[in-house]
């Protein structure tokens, strides 16, 4: 990164005092906490950005709230900068990502012990698990000794109310790779891929596949580089998973919020993580996408009372940033970022004001290639409550 300025695993010395996209291009992964690599997510914002705008709208010790929390990019960061984290997310699939980073156990040793006993009870109880009500549709992703063995793992999760071990579970559901549990299949959206991988040309990736050793060295990569701060162990969160346009929070008590609200339909997140959804007991994706903040025609109506939530619950003062994509319909780009802040002004009577929209005009090749209806520019709309 000749020339631009390096983000390092900063501390609060470290001053950054303007948007500089320059913050936060390039990759991350080296440099970010792993646990925000538990599994994956489409939309999922870059961490390096959202450091860059928790520092800048928020001191430590805040209350940051994200409505639409998706895989927990925006809680995690604010946790690990020593701010109060908010979350909230109306799909099960971001609520358990979300939560289950939030409640990461301090250290590997605590995580791997927790994960070898539910492994004992997932292999004690796997031989006589019933797996009569799973679908032929994920059926066919597993190998049939695999699949009583993922089962009985998600509902002595659930019973015992694990969601780190959950996330790590649902991070390790579907790819090709061996280190994962289904037949050769695509990581962020599942697609069996026999196609690429015939069964008579490549049988070893047929082969059951047993979840201990799976898990483990799932466990093991998660705290590769927890990046955990002394303050892990005082973290301040609260998750809820429920519909943004009617938050269960007090007026005017959150000092910050810093979230990416869906963008007029552009991304299916029910449909598709549904192999992820199914195992938590959501098996009727299509409904959650359709009351998730999606189509065109609900849109706008429904990001209208969303903005009203933000504007009831923010403190006077406080910032509203919200990253936001355009979105390409018949030719034609929509401004998100400039629709919303207009509508914010217009249903907050002017209280919220609209202080810059940061064009990120750096395209991210990443996320580009695998989105079709969004463009590769993210806008950064920063609103204060007057
Ligand atoms: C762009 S994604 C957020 C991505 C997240 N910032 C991240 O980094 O992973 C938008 C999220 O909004 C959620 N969502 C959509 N409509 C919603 C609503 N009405 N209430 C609550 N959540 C909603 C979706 O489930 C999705 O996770």
């Amino acid at each position: 990164m000749s020339g631009a300025v390096q983000l390092s695993m900063f501390g609060e010395a470290e001053s950054i005092d303007t948007l500089d996209a320059r913050l936060w291009h390039g990759s991350f992964n080296a440099r970010e906490s792993s646990f925000h690599q538990l599994s994956p997510y489409v939309g999922k914002l870059k961490s390096g950005m959202v450091r860059v705008l928790i520092r800048l709208y928020s001191k430590p010790g805040d209350s940051i709230l994200d409505p639409f929390s998706g895989s927990g990019v925006v809680p995690l960061e604010a946790v690990l900068a020593g701010r109060e984290a908010l979350a909230n997310d109306l799909s099960p699939y971001a609520y358990t990502l979300t939560r289950g980073k939030l409640e990461a156990p301090g250290n590997e040793k605590q995580a791997l012990e927790q994960a070898r006993s539910v492994i004992e009870k997932v292999e004690e109880e796997a031989s006589h698990e019933d797996v009569t009500h799973v679908p032929e549709w994920v059926r066919e992703f597993f190998h049939p000794q695999t699949l009583p063995e993922i089962v009985a793992a998600f509902r002595i999760l659930k019973k015992e109310e694990e969601f780190f071990l959950t996330a790590c579970l649902l991070g390790i559901l579907h790819h090709q790779r061996p280190g994962f549990l289904s037949y050769p299949a695509s990581h962020l959206v599942p697609y069996l891929r026999r196609t690429k991988y015939p069964p008579e040309e490549y049988p070893g990736m047929y082969l059951y596949r047993d979840l201990r050793s799976r898990l483990l060295a799932k466990v093991q990569r998660a705290y590769r580089n927890p990046a955990f701060t002394d303050d892990w162990a005082s973290r301040e969160y609260r998750v809820w998973q429920t519909n943004a346009m009617k938050l269960p929070i007090e007026d005017g008590t959150i000092d910050t919020i810093i979230s990416s609200p869906p963008y007029f339909g552009a991304l299916d997140y029910a449909r598709d993580n549904r192999l992820r959804l199914w195992f938590l007991g959501c098996d009727k994706w299509k409904a959650l996408d359709a009351s998730l903040t999606a189509s065109q025609k609900v849109y706008l109506p429904q990001m209208a009372t969303c903005l009203k939530e933000m504007d009831r619950v923010l403190k006077l003062g406080g910032y509203c940033v919200l990253v936001l994509g355009d979105v390409e319909r018949d030719g034609k780009s929509r401004r998100t970022a400039e629709i919303l802040g207009e509508l914010a002004v217009e249903v907050s009577e002017g209280r919220f004001v609209v202080e810059t929209i940061y064009n990120d005009l750096i395209p991210d090749e990443r996320r580009s290639r695998r989105r079709t209806r969004t463009t590769k520019f993210e806008r950064v709309l920063v609103m204060r409550k007057r």
